[in-house]
């Protein structure tokens, strides 16, 4: 198996500069179409042998060091009791959102075999398919983000409502999120029992914090989720992707991640200098330079290499998601020149 994904994360010397991408598995590739087409998406993810089919997708075509689970952060919220619809062009949507006292007490924990054994599935048929190419990473929303989802009823651009119940029922935020986090512990584990070898935790909204309330709001919850699983084994890497999270650094420096993922706002030679070997980083070329002409984004990627260096370990992947006007060419082309501008002599 390829193992310069998972050394880079534990700062273990390589031969090259892994790279995955995030969203790696999804709308940009017309092959993720021809599967997506026989459903919805929901059932895309709950159907464990497509969903590992296009999971496996990327690794082939791109030549990626690392394959990144088939699933959605919020399939475990619905199985919480929270029931969720993905709706065309809006993207998700809680129709109750949880606002209330009597709204978090309903909330339950899922069991990972018992509720979400569609997503163990996918993993244990991923293990056994991939064995001989690359790792696996399985993943999870951070207590925030997905508390946001929960708290607005879907995607939001204030997060007037999340932040409402943080400032004026603290006591009903903080229960909300111990569930979540409970949730989520009880979930990662499963995915490690099940076979995952690398995780990472998505907190995509957690910038939308002042650095204080993200102390108090956001990070605590994570510092238990790594904390819970670090108890369970010190084998399976762990990766904090705050996005939007440049001024949280040295906060996120206490979550007991092995891994820092950035975003792309963040020059990372700066955060190779703050985090000072005590963690290896992930990133964070911006999603849209793979829209530059060959030449420039050689150039790019030189640059975004060049940033890392002195970082103890470096996995190469985007800033956030790739968008699905992307050519394949043109992330295939990406790979290719990490792998190859990276290369020790
Ligand atoms: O990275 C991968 O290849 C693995 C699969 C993956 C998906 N979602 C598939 C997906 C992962 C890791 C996620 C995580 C996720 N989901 C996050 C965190 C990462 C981030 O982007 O910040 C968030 C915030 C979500 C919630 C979510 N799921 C939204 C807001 C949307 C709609 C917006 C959109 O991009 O369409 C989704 C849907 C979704 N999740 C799709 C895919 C491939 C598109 C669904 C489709 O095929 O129609």
């Amino acid at each position: 198996m390829n193992t310069t994904f998972l050394n880079a994360c534990q700062g273990l010397p390589v031969d090259y500069t892994p790279i995955w991408i995030m969203r790696q598995a999804g709308r940009y590739l017309p092959e993720y179409h021809t599967v997506r087409r026989k459903g919805s998406f929901l059932d895309l993810c709950k159907t464990p042998e497509n969903a590992a089919e296009v999971t496996i997708q990327p690794v082939d075509i791109l030549g990626v060091d690392a394959a990144i689970l088939f699933s959605d952060i919020l399939v475990p919220l619905e199985k919480m009791g929270a029931p969720l619809e993905f709706r065309e062009k809006q993207g998700p949507v809680f129709p109750t959102p949880i606002r209330d006292r009597a709204a978090v007490e309903a909330l339950g924990i899922p069991d990972p075999e018992d509720d979400l054994g569609y997503v163990m599935d996918t993993i244990r048929i991923l293990r056994r398919e991939l064995a001989d190419k690359v790792p696996l990473i399985g993943f999870s929303g951070a207590p925030f983000t997905l508390a946001t989802y929960l708290i607005e009823g879907g995607s939001s651009k204030s997060f007037f409502h999340t932040k409402m119940m943080m400032y004026k029922a603290p006591e009903l935020y903080r229960d909300l999120l111990t569930k979540i986090t409970d949730c989520t512990i009880a979930y990662l584990q499963g995915q490690i029992a099940a076979g995952a070898q690398a995780l990472q935790i998505f907190d995509s909204w957690v910038g939308v914090l002042a650095p204080c309330d993200f102390a108090e709001f956001a990070l605590p919850y994570v510092r238990r989720i790594i904390t819970a699983l670090k108890a369970t084994t010190s084998e399976v890497p762990i990766i904090y992707f705050a996005n939007n999270g440049g001024t949280l650094i040295d906060q996120s420096l206490t979550s007991g991640a092995d891994v820092l993922g950035c975003d792309w706002r963040v020059r990372l030679d700066e955060v190779v200098r703050q985090v000072a070997g005590q963690v290896s980083i992930q990133g964070n070329m911006e999603p849209l330079a793979l829209f530059l002409p060959p030449d420039k984004l050689k150039t790019r990627i030189q640059m975004v290499l060049d940033e890392a260096r002195g970082a103890r370990g470096h996995i190469f992947n985007l800033g956030h998601g790739i968008v699905p006007e992307t050519d394949p060419e043109q992330a295939k082309l990406a790979v290719h020149l990490v792998h190859t501008l990276s290369r020790r002599k």
